[in-house]
């Protein structure tokens, strides 16, 4: 009921728009005044998280994206080693685990089927197993030996919007506790990234508010029949997670790809007129990653392109290469998804009505894949 979407059209458009607070609840409690992470529900002992020699992050759709950028964060704060692999595609090819992999499961629904098959595998290897869900009391933290609720509030629409937003704060929360609880030498960056999390909740707002050009640019491109994604590091997964809510929402062709794999193929794919969206990470620090993406810009450009671009409000050097410029806030680097993802989820949903596509229920997708 109309009620029950709380005045909005869709349950979509009501669980974007939920995102600041959900980002918030997810944040709530678990970091301290001083900065310290306060994760003692993760009821795996730190003994045992000290001894962990690789994290393997199991995960399906959106979630895996989550998984995605997790083991950017992982990596680099905690320096331990970590994989992302699709919970479908995990336990079929004899995975290497032993008591010193932490598995970590991710699921908003806390059913999906191959995520479980996937953690069950890992747990009679030995594998301790920390779910990320969204869902209290569902299987997969059930059968887990710990798990870091989101809360993100019930999700409701198929595509999934504030639960993805969730998994990755709880992700970075999960990275930086790794990091606390075995004594990494922090300097002022980790510092610095914890105080821009528990602001993150007022950007993603900010972005919220400026959310009608893409609403617009959405539909004049409600005829095309492809749109493609770019990204590089933590914007290579925003890209995939753009092209997966095109594709189930709009039943669009939409294919995200890492901007340094274009020339080794996907650039054959550029011709007149393709809107392709580019993730422009931060000018700031890692300006050799900035640069590379402004070639790739000029690159598809050059061969004709129509590019929409997501970067940092203030960018200059992009603007020139830009046909549709949509600015979001400053955030550091690994924290950059968690604005940018929000101008896709808005562009996707104004694209399926556009289109006349039922948002919430699009076809041939359940909200949770209980089978394999
Ligand atoms: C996202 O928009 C999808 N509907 C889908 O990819 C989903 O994220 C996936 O099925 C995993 O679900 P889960 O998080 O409930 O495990």
């Amino acid at each position: 009921s109309a009620a029950e979407k709380g005045g909005y059209d869709y349950f979509m458009l009501k669980e974007i728009a939920e995102q600041p607070k959900a980002v918030a609840d997810t944040l709530l409690g678990r970091i301290d005044l001083a900065g310290n992470l306060c994760l003692d529900e993760v009821r795996i002992p730190a003994p045992v998280l000290r001894e962990v020699s690789k994290v393997v992050i199991v995960a399906c759709g959106t979630a895996s994206h989550a998984g995605m950028i997790a083991k950017y964060a992982i990596e680099h704060w905690t320096r331990i080693p970590c994989e992302m692999e699709l919970a479908s595609e995990f336990r079929y090819r004899d995975p290497i685990l032993d008591q010193r992999t932490l598995v970590i499961a991710i699921s908003q629904s806390g059913e999906t089927m191959d995520t479980l098959m996937a953690l069950r595998h890992a747990r009679e290897q030995g594998a301790k197993v920390l779910a990320i869900c969204n869902t209290n009391g569902s299987t997969i933290p059930r059968e887990s030996d710990a798990v870091l609720y989101t809360h993100a509030g019930p999700e409701v629409a198929v595509a999934s919007t504030k639960a993805f937003l969730t998994q990755l704060v709880a992700c970075y929360l999960v990275a930086l506790y790794l990091g606390q609880v075995r004594g990494t030498k922090w300097g002022d960056e980790i510092l610095s990234v914890i105080r821009e999390l528990s602001e993150i909740a007022t950007q993603v707002e900010e972005v919220l508010e400026t959310m009608e050009p893409v609403r617009e640019l959405a539909r004049t491109l409600a005829d095309k029949n492809t749109v493609l994604f770019l990204g590089r590091h933590v914007g290579y997964p925003v890209a995939l997670e753009g092209a997966l809510k095109l594709k189930e929402l709009a039943y669009m062709h939409a294919e995200g790809f890492a901007a340094g794999e274009l020339k080794h193929g996907p650039i054959a794919l550029i011709e007149q007129d393709v809107p392709v969206v580019v993730v422009v990470p931060s000018p700031r620090g890692r300006s050799v990653l900035h640069d590379k993406i402004v070639s790739n810009i000029q690159e598809i450009r050059a061969r004709g392109a129509r590019t929409i671009v997501i970067a940092e409000r203030g960018d200059e050097t992009v603007a020139p290469y830009a046909d549709h410029l949509i600015e979001i806030p400053a955030t550091p680097t690994l924290l950059q998804p968690l604005v940018a993802t929000v101008p896709l989820q808005v562009f996707a949903c104004e694209l399926a009505t556009a289109r006349g596509n039922e948002v919430d229920q699009p076809r041939n997708l359940a909200k949770s894949v209980t089978v394999e």
